[in-house]
């Protein structure tokens, strides 16, 4: 079939994938309803979806992946620059042609006997400054509707790219049905080719390509390969940041709205802290993104961010009315889930959900379930998949082009020791510090040893396309230029500190409004703060405990730094910085001695 666009760049790159993935048919996305329950329809009949109960969940499904395709797979995961210190020691590095050459291998064929669907998708506002377009070929209809909810997809997209430049993003399942023999095979519910897993990014040549998974990250090529891994390179590049992210907007009782972005490693509550109700009275949250922040600086000089994504793609586990009611009302219809378990009433069920599990479900690999079973009913990373649209805290601000001036960057790890319930940065490069050393404590349920450290900079780790030292560089530039309408300040987060009898000490959730009311009164310049080895942490008396059942004295426990316990964490402080290699910056090993300094003193 003729492509449908005037791209020729475009049109002859779909021309070559056809001749090599040899699909039966292709299929150009337009983005519009009637495709998307089409392709739907399609997955019900082919028994990839469920459709969930109309009175209960309208125009929803449910999808159960293979066991063997239920996450993001890192050791599959590759940045191929051509030279292995520009991936650095993070990531896994294979040289671009060796790994081209092993992928077009496998893609030989891979689409025989399905329908190629070519994706053109915007992350971003259409036509914003600061979007990117990138064009996706899979042939997975699953991926297909999942990118209309999680991207602005369709027609409309190639009318903006023009003849301009795309990111180029392959996928395939890799579970041809017809084999170079001619032999058929049938589909199966869940396509997969779980032995042969490679999500491969080529950073210089701005492409992704990706082959045997269907899930998540890992297929959904617009979210973690191209808004963070390619997008972090091509942000290097022209001076921009590509963040793991959310973005909120604080508005105090008679104040001036304000932006904030804040970095948590996957899994730490970012969907919930986006969506957050605040318990202080007066106060309102507007939610922008809840995972991802592309940020360029704007005409005045401030920091713009904007949400490249349309949808939230977020953990249904431990999601509730309790936690986060905003996501449960967004996710009244129009949702897609996978591996969430069935109710017998045709709705969805996960751990967390309720306090009661119903007395029988199907679970997520599709068998009954009791309490009695002793397994879980909903797979731990068990997804929903929604339009951001839908939520009810949405900012009015959340698709403008132009994006929402950040007045301030918080970066927070799941720390049960040491970490205060937040700390501002001295400035920029310290901040960049503080950012440089976010981790979590290991827990038995994450195996490991307990108690260990495991960093994640920036909550970054898995998702820089380059050199992680030289990350943290370009952090640091950005900070050495001018800049007269200031740069946002930097602050710590820590909502998971605990006692000695390991309860958390902060309850979290609404209650984190409070520590957001003091980071908008610092940047007013009107709160108290004192200053510790590690930064500037609130007196007990600057975080509003009004209506606050905590005692005062665990409010102090939980700002407290103890330069003994921290003097204990340096050792993997510094063996954190080697492992991310010689690209470390001096001015931030600099910081780590001055810590050393400050701690012995
Ligand atoms: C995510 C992740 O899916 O960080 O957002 O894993
Ligand atoms: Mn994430």
């Amino acid at each position: 079939m003729t492509a449908s666009t005037a791209n020729v760049a475009l049109s002859a790159w779909v021309d070559h994938w056809m001749r090599v993935l040899q699909p039966d048919a292709v299929h150009w996305c337009d983005g519009s309803s009637r495709e998307y329950d089409r392709l739907c329809q399609l997955l019900v009949d082919g028994g990839t979806f469920q459709r969930l109960s109309d009175t209960k969940r309208p125009n929803s499904y449910l999808a159960r992946s293979d066991p063997a395709d239920v996450a993001r797979v890192e050791d599959r995961t590759f940045i191929c620059s051509e030279r292995e210190v520009d991936a650095g020691p993070t990531n896994n590095w294979r040289q671009p042609a060796e790994m081209k050459a092993t992928l077009s291998d496998l893609y030989t064929g891979a689409m025989r006997g399905r329908t190629m669907y070519v994706v053109p998708f915007s992350m971003g506002p259409l036509g914003s400054p600061i979007a990117h377009i990138g064009v996706q070929l899979t042939d997975s209809a699953y991926v297909a509707v999942h990118m209309r909810t999680m991207t602005r997809m369709g027609t409309p997209v190639l009318e903006v790219l023009g003849d301009g430049a795309f990111v180029a993003c392959l996928h395939s399942v890799g579970y041809p049905l017809v084999d170079a023999a001619g032999r058929s095979r049938p589909d199966v519910a869940w396509p997969c080719d779980a032995d042969n897993k490679h999500i491969a990014h080529f950073p210089e040549t701005r492409e992704i390509w990706s082959y045997g998974s269907g899930y998540g990250g890992n297929a959904l090529l617009g979210k973690k390969c191209f808004a963070l891994r390619i997008a972090s390179t091509m942000a290097r590049d022209d001076g921009w940041l590509a963040e793991h992210m959310l973005i909120l907007g604080i508005t105090p009782p008679r104040g001036e709205k304000r932006y904030l972005a804040a970095a948590f490693p996957s899994a730490c509550g970012k969907t919930n802290m986006a969506m957050l109700i605040p318990s202080l009275a007066g106060w309102k949250v507007e939610t922008v993104g809840d995972d991802i922040a592309w940020m360029r600086f704007g005409p005045d000089g401030r920091l713009y961010a904007i949400n490249p994504e349309a949808g939230f793609f977020g953990v249904a586990r431990g999601t509730s009315h309790e936690t986060n009611p905003n996501a449960l009302a967004t996710l009244r219809e129009n949702c897609i889930f996978t591996n969430v378990a069935r109710t017998d009433d045709g709705d969805v069920w996960w751990e967390g959900l309720t306090a009661e599990p119903p007395a029988h479900l199907v679970d997520w690999k599709a068998n009954d379930w009791t309490p009695a079973s002793g397994t879980p009913p909903a797979h731990p990373n068990a997804r929903f998949a929604v339009p951001a649209a839908q939520c009810p805290s949405i900012s009015p601000e959340w698709e403008n082009p132009a994006g929402v001036p950040i007045s301030a960057i918080l970066f927070g790890g799941r720390r049960a020791t040491n970490v205060p319930l937040v700390t501002e940065s001295f400035d920029w490069e310290h901040g960049v510090f503080l950012g440089s050393i976010m981790s979590s404590e290991t827990t038995s349920a994450a195996g490991g040893a307990v108690g260990k450290l495991r960093f994640d900079p920036f909550a970054m780790l898995p998702f820089c396309g380059y050199n992680m030292g030289d990350y943290l560089a370009h952090w640091l530039d950005i900070g050495t230029k001018t800049h007269p309408a200031g740069l946002p300040k930097l602050f710590w987060v820590n909502w998971f500190r605990r006692d000695d009898d390991g309860s958390f000490l902060w309850p979290g959730f609404g209650d984190n409004s409070r520590v957001l009311k003091w980071v908008v009164e610092r940047i007013d310049g009107d709160a108290a703060a004192m200053d510790t080895p590690i930064g500037r942490v609130p007196t007990v008396d600057a975080i509003d405990g009004r209506g606050l059942e905590i005692a005062p004295d665990v409010l102090a426990e939980l700002l407290t730094v103890e330069p003994r316990r921290w003097r204990e964490e340096l050792p993997q402080l510094e063996h954190h910085y080697e492992s991310l290699g010689e690209h470390v910056p001096a001015q931030l090993r600099d910081h780590l001695t001055a810590l050393e300094k400050h701690l012995a003193e």
